[in-house]
């Protein structure tokens, strides 16, 4: 018996995780490859010759781990890297999307008020959160089998919660999230059609110690500041024990739904 073969939900053969050039994007490909989660993980980042981690990662691994060049705003490099997969397996039974944007070098920063809001930045900020992921599932879930355990999961954030929001502000990566969460949840009723034993979430990882919440960890108790390992061990000791009754749950890394 191979040293991966699934005992129930335990683990799985191919994961596809999306946006794994840092963050918890890396720390998923390198759990799923140290902890044996995953027989094979393919990669999916925008700019793999400057992928130091994960080619460090790859040398470690060999053909455990396959590094697919993609970016989610880019719809062509979505279906080549589909494409290559193709030459490579015929199924997935984990797709992870961990892409998102809260602010970069161009100008993109959270809004406090109205008057911060503007066009560009609502616009990349859909594109990247809300779009990205739906997108991803467009071009990846043909790879998900018509029957048997698989999971796409969504990295998502409680602020994107209409429900939970009592602070206002942020407007695009709050309404990108939740445009995420729109998408995630509609693909928890489409994908069954597919691939009847699909477990479809959106997760909430906390906060954690990324590039992404660097500018805004000030206040954040230590004990609240996940570093990416362990946002990663929480989420995918969630990840591995998903019931079909899972479909559809926007989970935080708890293990408790977050209000839509
Ligand atoms: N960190 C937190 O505290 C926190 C809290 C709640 C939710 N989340 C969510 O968790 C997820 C992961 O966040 P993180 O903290 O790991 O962020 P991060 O360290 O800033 O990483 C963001 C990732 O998204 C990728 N990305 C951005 N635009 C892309 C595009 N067009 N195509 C492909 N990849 C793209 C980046 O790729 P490059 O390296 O090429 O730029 C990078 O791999 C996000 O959805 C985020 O909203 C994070």
């Amino acid at each position: 018996m191979s040293a991966f073969a699934k005992t129930e939900n335990k683990t799985f053969s191919r994961a596809l995780v999306v946006g794994a050039n840092r963050g918890l994007g890396l720390a998923f490909v390198e759990r799923l490859l140290e902890h044996g989660i995953a027989e094979q993980v393919f990669a999916g980042c925008r700019n793999p010759a400057n992928a130091h981690a994960l080619e460090e990662l790859r040398q470690a691994h060999g053909d455990r781990l396959h590094i697919l060049p993609l970016s989610v705003t880019c719809e062509d490099s979505l279906s080549e890297a589909a494409e290559e997969l193709e030459t490579k397996t015929k199924s997935l039974d984990l797709l992870i999307t961990c892409v998102g944007v809260l602010h970069d070098e161009d100008g993109l920063k959270p809004e406090r008020r109205l008057r911060d809001v503007n066009a560009a930045n609502l616009h990349k900020s859909f594109a990247v959160n809300a779009f990205g992921p739906l997108l991803v599932a467009r071009y990846f879930s043909r790879f998900l089998p018509r029957r048997g355990h698989c999971v796409v999961a969504n990295l998502s954030a409680r602020v994107g919660s209409i429900g939970d929001n009592r602070l206002g502000g942020w407007y695009a990566y709050r309404a990108s999230k939740a445009a995420q969460n729109m998408f995630t949840r509609n693909l928890s009723i489409e994908l069954r059609r597919s691939a009847r034993d699909v477990v479809c979430i959106a997760l909430h990882p906390g906060t954690c110690d990324t590039d992404l919440s660097k500018p805004f960890q000030r206040g954040v108790p230590a004990e609240k500041l996940f570093s990416p390992e362990r946002a990663v061990r929480q989420l995918l000791d969630i990840i591995v024990d998903l019931e079909s009754t899972d479909n559809g749950r926007f989970i935080a890394w708890d293990g408790r739904n977050v209000p839509w």
